[in-house]
């Protein structure tokens, strides 16, 4: 059974491609309403999907060994979810009233911020606890749902 791809690995790849839809929206948020539209139904429903992942298949699995650490960690964890996912309600319903969407760059520089707390701290932490057994169960996981 091969060990050589982690969590992190399969994680930092879906971030990449946030990151490239992200991009793409900011880019289309100043073109016109159909275009920007397309651009923010893919990124929505791939940050979701990538949210649900992280909620759902992988962070439900956390037993931190440093409890104190890692009991801090996680509602600073879903306290950045709630507010992206808030952001995505916000202009989805903008976008139902046909508005353009404003200042895809600050929630863009969220993001990765987001990212790098993920990636810096909370995966490391996470693989750190799971035994081999629990890291294959996530990563199956993991590959049906991104
Ligand atoms: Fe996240
Ligand atoms: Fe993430």
């Amino acid at each position: 059974m091969s060990e050589s791809i982690s969590i992190l690995e399969l994680m930092i790849k879906d971030h990449c491609k946030l990151e490239n839809l992200v991009e793409d929206l900011e880019k289309k948020s100043k073109e016109d309403f159909e275009t920007m539209y397309r651009a923010f139904t893919k990124f929505e429903w791939e940050l979701e999907k990538h949210i649900f992942t992280e909620e759902k298949a992988i962070f439900t699995s956390y037993n931190p060994e440093d409890v104190a650490e890692g009991y801090k960690m996680l509602p600073e964890l879903t306290k950045q979810h709630n507010y992206i996912l808030n952001t995505l309600n916000n202009w989805h319903s903008d976008i139902r009233k046909k508005k353009m969407l404003s200042d895809v760059y600050s929630f863009k520089e969220y993001l990765v911020k987001h990212r790098e707390f993920e990636e810096e701290k909370v995966y490391p932490k996470l693989e750190e606890s799971l035994s081999d057994e629990e890291k294959r169960h996530i990563i199956a996981k993991i590959n049906e749902l991104v």
